[in-house]
């Protein structure tokens, strides 16, 4: 398994492009299972998780060509409707995939997506949904299998706030009979760039990003050109790495108005920043003020942040508590940093985090997608070599960091298994 090897730096410095986003990419890929014509998805970014989701589609018989960074995917030869386990198994967004195969084909057989390590994540609200639009669901050897001569539309009041779940109930309407309404849906940007991309493929679709989705359903879809929106994880991650370095940098290629309440949070702090339409200047500083914060459904401070904004925590002066409202099970990201040196007090869904902390290089462990971005984020400062291992769960979702990182002035080298051996990477980070 590949690891990385950072020795604490000074500021980074330079400008860092974003890329599309990984969580607006999987729905609409998973969309283009919606017609049997030809759609151009531009703007992805080549992430472990996009690569999987091209290969559940290969799998179904659709055909995909890559370019640079965008996909032409054909449905015409759809001939498939079962999503194997050996595919779900490495992606949960994999789920994506059941609302547009019901609402294509009719049928749907998608293993069960498990837990991980942010949590359980059932699925049960995607499947409520779907038994309410009169789809037949049996769940039987690890499957969800699932059965609709033609969905009907629905009036759909989700108990909970679900991304995905919105995403696929929106979906499968698209070509259901009559008019699906959507109540207590997510309203992610995410969701608003597959709604655009579904409306290009002629869907008739009402209140993307607002709670209350309206969906008419239509008997089919053609194909569209669709270019992804930026990633507003990735931009508030460089924000977080820019910001615990003290540096200066241009975050470009980015829609500052998707992350909101988290720039917010960062403003509280007294991080110095230039706001534009399409990028971020984040300035040098002489030190953060703690920062309370609380994750929300969007338009709140994102789930997905709160692990780096742990990480920068660590060395603002003061206490920051934050509360996770949204996973039961995320601060696996705590104890690698309490290794680091941080004094983190986790007290039920609230972590504490007093600074500023000095913190020393040590080896540590991802455990999930952002968790190892907050110890990425930690060892930009550690003082000496950090070693981080398990980075497959960085490869899911971060196109480039070691590079995009390194380019800014990081100390970052990727050790592949074997190959190279860490010391002769700290040797050679050493010298830079
Ligand atoms: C999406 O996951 C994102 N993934 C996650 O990003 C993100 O953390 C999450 O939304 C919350 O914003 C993608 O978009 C591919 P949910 P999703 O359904 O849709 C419970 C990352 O780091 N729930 O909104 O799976 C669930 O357990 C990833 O990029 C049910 O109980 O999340 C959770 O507590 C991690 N039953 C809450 O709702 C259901 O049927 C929100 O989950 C569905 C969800």
């Amino acid at each position: 398994m590949d690891k990385l090897v950072l020795i604490g730096n000074g500021p980074l410095e330079g400008e860092v492009r974003i890329s599309g986003a990984k969580n607006a990419s999987l729905p609409c890929l998973a969309a283009s299972i919606l017609t049997a014509g030809t759609v151009n998805l531009s703007n992805l970014p080549w992430v472990r998780d996009i690569y999987t989701m091209c290969d559940l589609i290969r799998e179904l018989g659709l055909e995909i060509e890559d370019n640079d960074d965008s996909v032409e995917i054909k449905g015409a030869k759809i001939n498939s409707h079962i999503a194997p386990y050996q595919l779900v198994k490495t992606m949960r967004a994999s789920i994506l995939v059941l609302g547009p195969l019901l609402a294509r084909l009719g049928r749907a057989q998608v293993s069960l997506p498990g837990g991980c390590a942010i949590g359980a994540r059932p699925v049960d609200l995607h499947l409520k949904a779907l038994e309410q639009m009169g789809a037949e669901i049996k769940l039987e050897h690890g499957y969800i299998d699932a059965r609709a001569e033609r969905l009907k539309g629905a009036h759909i009041n989700f108990e909970k706030v679900t991304v995905t779940g919105t995403e696929n109930i929106m979906m499968a309407a698209t070509l259901a009979e009559g008019t699906t309404i959507l109540d207590n849906a997510a309203c992610e940007p995410e969701i608003v760039d597959l709604a655009e991309m579904l409306i290009a493929m002629g869907a008739r679709i009402e209140g993307a990003g607002t709670e209350r989705i309206v969906i008419e359903g239509v008997d089919r879809l053609h194909g569209c050109d669709h270019r992804i929106i930026p990633d507003r994880i990735e931009t508030g991650t460089y924000v977080c790495a820019a910001a615990i370095t003290r540096g200066r940098v241009s975050i470009t290629n980015t829609e500052p108005r998707h992350l909101e309440a988290f720039l917010a949070a960062m403003k509280k702090a007294g991080l110095p920043m230039e706001i534009h339409p399409d990028r971020i200047e984040v300035f040098p500083h002489e030190g953060l003020r703690a920062v309370n914060i609380t994750t929300e459904p969007h338009p709140g401070f994102p789930t997905d942040m709160q692990a780096q904004f742990i990480a920068t925590m660590t060395q603002a002066e003061g206490t920051s508590i934050v509360s996770e409202n949204i996973f039961e099970n995320r601060f696996g990201h705590v104890p690698e940093l309490k290794r680091m040196g941080a004094d983190i007090v986790i007290d039920g869904n609230r972590a504490l985090t007093i600074g500023p902390t000095p913190l020393s290089g040590a080896q540590v462990m991802a455990t999930d997608l952002r968790a190892s971005a907050s110890l990425v984020i930690a060892g930009l400062i550690a003082a000496e070599e950090t070693t981080i291992d398990r980075i497959y769960h960085l490869d899911r979702g971060y196109y480039n960091l070691e590079g995009k990182l390194g380019n800014l002035g990081a100390k970052i080298r990727r050790v592949k298994n074997g190959s190279d051996t860490v010391q002769r990477a700290v040797e050679e980070l050493s010298n830079i």
